[in-house]
């Protein structure tokens, strides 16, 4: 019996020992193979590829999970980038050759034996190095601050994204001297759009549209160290301060709470949009929050110059923007608010079969251009003779001043203190209606007498009631024809609006 109980025993105590073996065996080997993930997830060796369409090698993660750089959709195609994979609203951080077109689903990004990151396209027969490192990679990696390096046998950095930023700027990068971030064309395309700020040699950092030059006139928004310190760095650090740093020390752009531990779990970055606005943005780690902005500059949303495209100008709205087109143009996109306009009509050679007029837009800014100049001018005499010159598409008249100008006009606004006048060369509206001899007559009574004053009130009827925020008419022979162009104006500002929020909710999704 006791016997009996003791083998028993003794195979309950083997089989116990046994398990207990085989537990540890499978528990270190599942820590293993956990820890031998993480590594290969992390390091990434030559001879690793990435496809858009693979569910498992689409893109390479950081430790965390935080970041990735890898295909993400962009169009009909891909595109190869640096994106926050570890929150629910992906966000682009970073685009290779981001004004490539995108590439098929039969892209490979190849890092190639031979230490280079390839992307390759069969069908485009297309092979294009995404990172021009000087030497051989022989390992990469994907880092938890979101930047991704290319290392050589010695491990040192041969090439950083940190180096080559795009529209963003992320916690612990920085943007050196001369360097810039480019907004992108909207938030679907992260092709290079319309504005850039600058971390500029003399210590400032600026903002100006795209493909002007970096001098006072064109810019649009800067800061300056106090001590204006040649050599300056823009910094971000991991608790959402924005700060310029030279050899003379620190200057806080944005200086959020130091003692203040409600940053913490909050991640940050800094955008140029492409609305031309630098946003600091954050983003809350605990929760499944969206973006929400934290600091951004400039508070005008006019402010930055070419926002409406060319012969458009820009209207301040509630918290946000409006462009409309000069009288006699149309957008054209009607879709894209910002697509800027173009004559809709065209625009016959300076003959006397075409009848043309000058339609004024009051209080509005443009680029200061000019094809000639009239000094000691009035508007009358202005109007004339823009009217008679084949080359002026437009004049521009303040403070006795009329400066004549061609097309295209860039950088318009509405701005309410500034006692500009704006005429533009417009075909006569009734041009084609029937009755249009009268008119002509009239037009032909204005070239033949540009400067005396006209017989306004006995031609016209009393301009209509000035509605808020529309371009106001001048009053001009042609004013009866105001009532049409004034509800013409008003339809088209509100379906431009409508297509506007339209847009602007669809971009939210
Ligand atoms: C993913 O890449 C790894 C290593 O490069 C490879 O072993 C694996 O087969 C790939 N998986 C797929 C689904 O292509
Ligand atoms: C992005 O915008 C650029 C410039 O407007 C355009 O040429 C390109 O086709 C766009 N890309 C996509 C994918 O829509
Ligand atoms: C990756 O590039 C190497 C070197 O150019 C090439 O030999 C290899 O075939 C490429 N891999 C694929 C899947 O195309
Ligand atoms: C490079 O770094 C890896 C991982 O940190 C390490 O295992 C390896 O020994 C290093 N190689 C050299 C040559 O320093
Ligand atoms: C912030 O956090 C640190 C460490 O967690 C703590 O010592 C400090 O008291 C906190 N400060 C405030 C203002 O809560
Ligand atoms: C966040 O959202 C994902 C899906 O979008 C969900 O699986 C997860 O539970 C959410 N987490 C929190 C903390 O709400
Ligand atoms: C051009 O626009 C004006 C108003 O700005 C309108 O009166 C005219 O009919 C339009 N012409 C054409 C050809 O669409
Ligand atoms: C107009 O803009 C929309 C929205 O961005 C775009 O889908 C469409 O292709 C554009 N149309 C033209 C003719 O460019
Ligand atoms: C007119 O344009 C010429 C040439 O661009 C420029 O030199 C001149 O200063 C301008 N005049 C005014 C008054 O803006
Ligand atoms: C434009 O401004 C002038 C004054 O400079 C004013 O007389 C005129 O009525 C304004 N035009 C409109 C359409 O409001």
């Amino acid at each position: 019996m006791s016997g009996k109980r003791t083998l028993l025993n003794l195979i309950i105590h083997c089989l116990l020992q046994a398990m207990a073996f085989i537990f540890l065996l499978v528990l270190s080997a599942l820590i293993f193979t956990a820890e031998a993930q993480q590594g290969q997830s992390n390091i990434v060796k030559p001879g690793s590829l990435l496809t858009p369409t693979s569910t498992t090698n689409s893109s390479w993660l950081s430790p965390s999970g935080l970041y990735a750089l890898g295909f993400y959709k962009q169009g009909n195609g891909y595109a190869v980038g640096i994106f926050i994979e570890g929150i629910s609203q992906k966000t682009v951080v970073w685009t290779a050759n981001r004004d490539d077109p995108p590439v098929p689903a039969d892209a490979i990004l190849n890092f190639t034996s031979d230490g280079q990151l390839v992307l390759q396209s069969a069908q485009q027969g297309t092979k294009t190095s995404i990172a021009n490192s000087p030497g051989v990679a022989t390992s990469a990696s994907m880092l938890d601050s979101g930047n991704f390096v290319l290392y050589n046998s010695d491990n040192s950095t041969i090439w950083q994204s940190f180096d080559q930023p795009t529209d963003t700027l992320l916690p612990s990068q920085h943007l050196l001297v001369q360097k810039v971030l480019s907004s992108s064309v909207s938030d679907s395309n992260h092709s290079t759009g319309r504005f850039l700020l600058l971390m500029q040699q003399d210590g400032y950092l600026a903002m100006y549209p795209v493909g002007t030059p970096y001098t006072i006139e064109y810019g649009y928004w800067n800061y300056v160290t106090p001590g204006q310190e040649n050599n300056a760095k823009l910094n971000l650090d991991d608790n959402g301060h924005l700060y310029l740093d030279s050899i003379n020390g620190k200057a806080g752009i944005v200086d959020l709470n130091l003692g203040d531990n409600s940053t913490r779990g909050l991640l940050y970055l800094l955008r140029i949009d492409a609305d031309g606005i630098l946003r600091l943005y954050s983003h809350n780690m605990d929760q499944n929050g969206t973006w929400s902005v934290t600091w951004s500059q400039p508070d005008d949303k006019c402010a930055p110059k070419g926002l409406c495209g060319l012969n458009a100008y820009c209207v301040n709205t509630n918290q946000n923007f409006g462009c409309n087109c000069l009288p006699g143009f149309a957008l054209i996109n009607q879709s894209e608010i910002s697509s800027g306009c173009e004559r809709n009509f065209t625009a016959e050679s300076c003959k006397a079969s075409m009848t043309y007029i000058m339609e004024a837009v009051n209080n509005t800014v443009w680029e200061d251009k000019n094809i000639s100049v009239l000094s000691s001018s009035t508007q009358e005499a202005c109007k004339a003779a823009c009217l008679q010159d084949c080359n002026c598409d437009a004049a521009q008249f303040k403070q006795g001043e009329c400066k004549k100008q061609s097309l295209p006009l860039r950088f318009g606004r509405l701005l309410e203190s500034d006692p500009n006048i704006a005429f533009i060369k417009m075909v006569r509206p009734s041009l084609n209606a029937h009755n249009s001899a009268s008119k002509l007559e009239v037009t032909l009574i204005l070239l033949e007498k540009p400067t005396t004053q006209l017989p306004d009130s006995s031609l016209i009827t009393p301009p209509p009631p000035a509605s808020p925020g529309l371009p106001k008419e001048d009053p001009s022979v042609f004013s009866f024809l105001q009532p049409l162009l004034g509800l013409s104006h008003l339809i088209s500002f509100v379906v431009k609006l409508l297509a506007f929020f339209q847009s602007a909710a669809h971009q939210k999704k």
